[in-house]
Formats: C-alpha cells, sequence, structure tokens
C-alpha cells in the first residue's frame, strides 16, 4: 500500500490526498483528518476538534483512543499478534534473550555482535546501587510489599543520580536509561532479601543479567551458589516475555508523568506504582492466589459460576484484556515453558498447574468466555513458573516491573525526544453542581 502519510520511522507527515472523516454537529459538518498506521486501525485526527466545534471527546479507560503514535511495539488482539519493531514475540522468545531484547526496544533494530557486546557491557557497568540506597530499604517494615519497598527506591534514585536527569540532554537521557535497566535486577532482588531477613547480594560481572538476578535473591554468604541454566534460561524468557506491550495502563501513566517534563527515575516510579494494580501487573500475583484457592479442579465449576455472576465482583484472575480478543501470545509461550521448567525441574503432577490447565480448558469451552472473547493472558502461568523457581507470591509483580522497564524507558524516550511533545492534560465531562454562592455555616 502506497504511504498515504509519508510516515518515515513514525514521524506523521499529512499527504495530498488526505482521508477525512466527517462528523456533523447541528449545522456545523467538520471534515477530520483520519490518519492510517503501518499496521491496525486509522485513526480519526481530533486534536482540532475543540478549537473547531467547542466539543470534547469523551472515552473513559481509552477503550477507543490512541494517545500518542508509536514505533515500539504493535498488537493486533483479533490475531493474538504481538510485534517488538516488527518481530514476532515468539521468535523473540525462542531465538533472542533478554538484554537484546531490551537494545531492540531502545534503539530500534536487533543488534550486531559487536553493538550487543558494546550494551551488555554497559548494563554490567552499572549493576550495583549507591550504597547510600541501602538505607532506604531498612527504612521498611520486614512485610512491606516489595512493591512499595520498589516505588519508593526507584523514586529515590531522583536524589542519587543528579547526573542523568536532565531530560533535555540525549546522553543523561542514555545513562538514565542504562541505569534503570540494570539496577532494576538488584532493587527487586534486595527487596526481596529484606523481606526475608537474609543479607543483600552484590550483583556479579561475571554472570548474564537472569543469572545475576537469581544468584541475588537465592545465594546466601554461608555457601557457594551455583545458578541453574533451566532456571536462568526461564528467567530470561519471563523478562522478555514482559518486556513491552503498546500503551497499557502503566506505560500510559509514565508517558503523561514524563510529559510534564519530570525526571526518568520519578516517571518510572510512577509506571511501578500503577503496575501493582490487580487489574494490571499484580493480576500475576493474584491468579497464583486464586489456582491455590481453588484447590483442586473438582472446584473449579464454583469458581467459574461465580466470575459468570454479575453480583459477585470475582474475576478469573490471568484472564481476559483489553486489546487481546483472541489468545495471548506471550501466554502461549509462558504454558510451554511452564511445562518445559516443571519437567527439568522434576515437578510432577504440580496440583497448581493442574488446575490452571483444567480451569482454561473448562472456561474456554464455557459460552459466557467465548462469548465475551476472554482467554488465559500473559498473567495466567507466569506465576506457576515463578512458584516453581522458588518465587514467593509477592515477587511476581516486582519482576513483571524489572522486566517492563525497558519498555517504559523505552516509549519514555520516544516520548520525550517527540518534537511535538505536549504536556498530556485530558478534560471531562462535568457533571456536578454549577456555579452557586457560599452561605454562611450559620444559614445551612
Ligand atoms: C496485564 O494492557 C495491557 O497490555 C496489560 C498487560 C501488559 O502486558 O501490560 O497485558 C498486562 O495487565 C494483563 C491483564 C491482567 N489482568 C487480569 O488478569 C485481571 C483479570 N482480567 C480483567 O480484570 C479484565 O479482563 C481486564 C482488566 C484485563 C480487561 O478489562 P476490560 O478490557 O476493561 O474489559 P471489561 O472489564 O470491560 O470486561 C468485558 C466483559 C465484562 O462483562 P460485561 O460487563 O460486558 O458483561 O468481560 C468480563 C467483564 O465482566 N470479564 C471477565 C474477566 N475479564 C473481563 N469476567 C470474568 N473474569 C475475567 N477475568
Amino acid at each position: 500500500m502506497a504511504d498515504p502519510l509519508n510516515i518515515t520511522k513514525g514521524v506523521l507527515a499529512l499527504a495530498d490526498e488526505q482521508k477525512t472523516a466527517k462528523l456533523t454537529l447541528g449545522d456545523k459538518t467538520l471534515d477530520l483528518p483520519v490518519l492510517s498506521p503501518t499496521a491496525g486501525p486509522d485513526v480519526i485526527d481530533i486534536r482540532k476538534l475543540y478549537a473547531q466545534a467547542g466539543v470534547f471527546t469523551y472515552d473513559p479507560g481509552f477503550t477507543s483512543t490512541a494517545s500518542c503514535s508509536s514505533t515500539i511495539t504493535f498488537i493486533d488482539g483479533d490475531k493474538g499478534e504481538l510485534l517488538h519493531r516488527g518481530y514476532p514475540i515468539d521468535q523473540l522468545a525462542g531465538k533472542s534473550h533478554f538484554l537484546e531484547v531490551c537494545y531492540l526496544l531502545l534503539y530500534g533494530e536487533l543488534p550486531s555482535a559487536p553493538q550487543l557486546e558494546d550494551f551488555e557491557h554497559r548494563v554490567t557497568q552499572h549493576t550495583m546501587l549507591h550504597e547510600q540506597m541501602m538505607n532506604f530499604f531498612r527504612g521498611f517494615r520486614r512485610d512491606a510489599h516489595p512493591m512499595a519497598i520498589m516505588v519508593g527506591v526507584v523514586g529515590a534514585m531522583s536524589a542519587f543520580y543528579h547526573d542523568s536527569t536532565d531530560i533535555g540532554d540525549p546522553w543523561q537521557r542514555e545513562v538514565a536509561s542504562i541505569r534503570l535497566i540494570a539496577k532494576m535486577p538488584t532493587i527487586a532482588a534486595w527487596a526481596y532479601k529484606y523481606s526475608i531477613g537474609q543479607p543483600f547480594v552484590y550483583p556479579r560481572n561475571d554472570l548474564d543479567y537472569a543469572s545475576n538476578f537469581l544468584r541475588m535473591c537465592f545465594s546466601v554468604p554461608a555457601e557457594d551458589y551455583v545458578v541453574n541454566p533451566i532456571l536462568s534460561r526461564a528467567m530470561d524468557r519471563i523478562f522478555t516475555l514482559h518486556a513491552d506491550h503498546e500503551q497499557n495502563a502503566s506505560t500510559s501513566t509514565v508517558r503523561l508523568a514524563s510529559s510534564s517534563g519530570a525526571n526518568p527515575f520519578a516517571c518510572i516510579a510512577a509506571g511501578i506504582a500503577c503496575l501493582w494494580g490487580p487489574a494490571h501487573g499484580g493480576a500475576n500475583q493474584a491468579c497464583l492466589e486464586m489456582l491455590r484457592e481453588i484447590g483442586t479442579p473438582d472446584q473449579i465449576p464454583e469458581y467459574i459460576a461465580r466470575a459468570k455472576d454479575k453480583n459477585d465482583p470475582f474475576r478469573l484472575m490471568g484472564f481476559g484484556h483489553r486489546v487481546y480478543k483472541n489468545f495471548d501470545p506471550r501466554a502461549r509461550v509462558m504454558k510451554e515453558s511452564a511445562d518445559e521448567v516443571l519437567d527439568l525441574l522434576g515437578i510432577e503432577d504440580n496440583p497448581t498447574l493442574q488446575v490452571a490447565k483444567e480451569l482454561e480448558k473448562v472456561a474456554l469451552e464455557d459460552p459466557y468466555f467465548a462469548d465475551k472473547k476472554l482467554y488465559p493472558n500473559v498473567d495466567f502461568y507466569s506465576g506457576i513458573i515463578l512458584d516453581a523457581m522458588g518465587f514467593p507470591t509477592a515477587m511476581f509483580t516486582p519482576i513483571f516491573a524489572l522486566a517492563r522497564t525497558v519498555g517504559w524507558i523505552s516509549q519514555w524516550k520516544e516520548q520525550i525526544s517527540d518534537p511535538q511533545l505536549k504536556i498530556g492534560r485530558p478534560r471531562q465531562l462535568y457533571l456536578g453542581e454549577t456555579a452557586r454562592d457560599y452561605t454562611n455555616v450559620e444559614n445551612r
């Protein structure tokens, strides 16, 4: 198809034969430009709507709203397709590894061998935290949720890394990006160690990214720790499957925060806070807890009935998605990985995995789920693998946040370097009181 808008690497330029959408309001008819993407639905450009017609559009939850243009990740919810810079997620999960995917998301192309070596070296050189930051962990109760710790410590990075907070300086943006990707495993691991009363374990420069994280989580000073290659491969794949996902709630939070010019550490802390919710990244923890609560396959019908009951707020955690109306391609890979990891670990007849598989089967055969196009999402199987690897459920969302940091940072960099960047400032449909005069308390 000819390029009607001369889209060159995500820069929109209106072409001569512009497609338009007619909007008639009373005696007014507007021709709104229609912008065509390289993939996915056309968008109606309403940027001038309020100025031209004095009306807003109304879309709470943003079910039909494109908040930005981007070249990073594309999702086709009907096909169950997820592309990172054009590469399908199942190919990246099977053939690439997390730091290579980080490079792809950040810079737009797969790296050459020298580029990858240099990138991995730069990340490795930034894995340690400023020693003073340890004090932040110790300020929390031992039973603090690790996500609370991550929000706090990542936000506090703004107070330590002043030489990479100036978002107007491309070099500082690059340093902040590398620092965040490099330090998140250390922060997540230390949050875990703090919660179990064990000493912090420093990163090692001779280990790959996933192995380093596992060692910081599970090694103790009292004995040597050898990383299990099965676990580090599975960990790396889980990181890849969570790296980025278009304009989801936490990414949109990071974009909105960065539109005010806030520093990258503050923006990522905002993204972590948003991801924590059980409707979003918190679903992996909620899903495993749900599977454990169901306990045995014979209890599944009761929970299916509750999920369908409009008067019951219960939802099947790990099921459904705003965009995917087909299988989440990440869930497919995660399901294969769950089988593989449990088998390689010699964990047979894992009751939680049996419940998950039976629940998936029963739900997908139920018209309620089929009609509403509800399928397992990325969170449905991930918890089973993480549980088998020895992580407590409270660490599931921190691991999601660790992996998603590269997606947040890539989207942040794309937005910050957009010359047309404006602060995000939505309007509203106001349904409150109209103007009225104050009355003194004695007259009320
Ligand atoms: C992530 O956006 C992203 O890309 C997110 C993510 C990423 O990588 O960043 O993919 C990660 O957050 C995955 C989603 C994890 N959340 C869960 O697993 C929680 C359970 N799922 C839901 O709460 C829900 O499906 C959402 C939040 C994921 C999506 O909600 P939507 O798009 O707003 O859909 P909806 O709530 O309007 O539901 C549509 C219908 C409703 O029924 P009706 O009112 O039309 O009768 O489907 C029903 C819902 O009641 N429904 C469910 C259900 N999810 C939706 N019913 C039972 N169980 C569910 N899980």
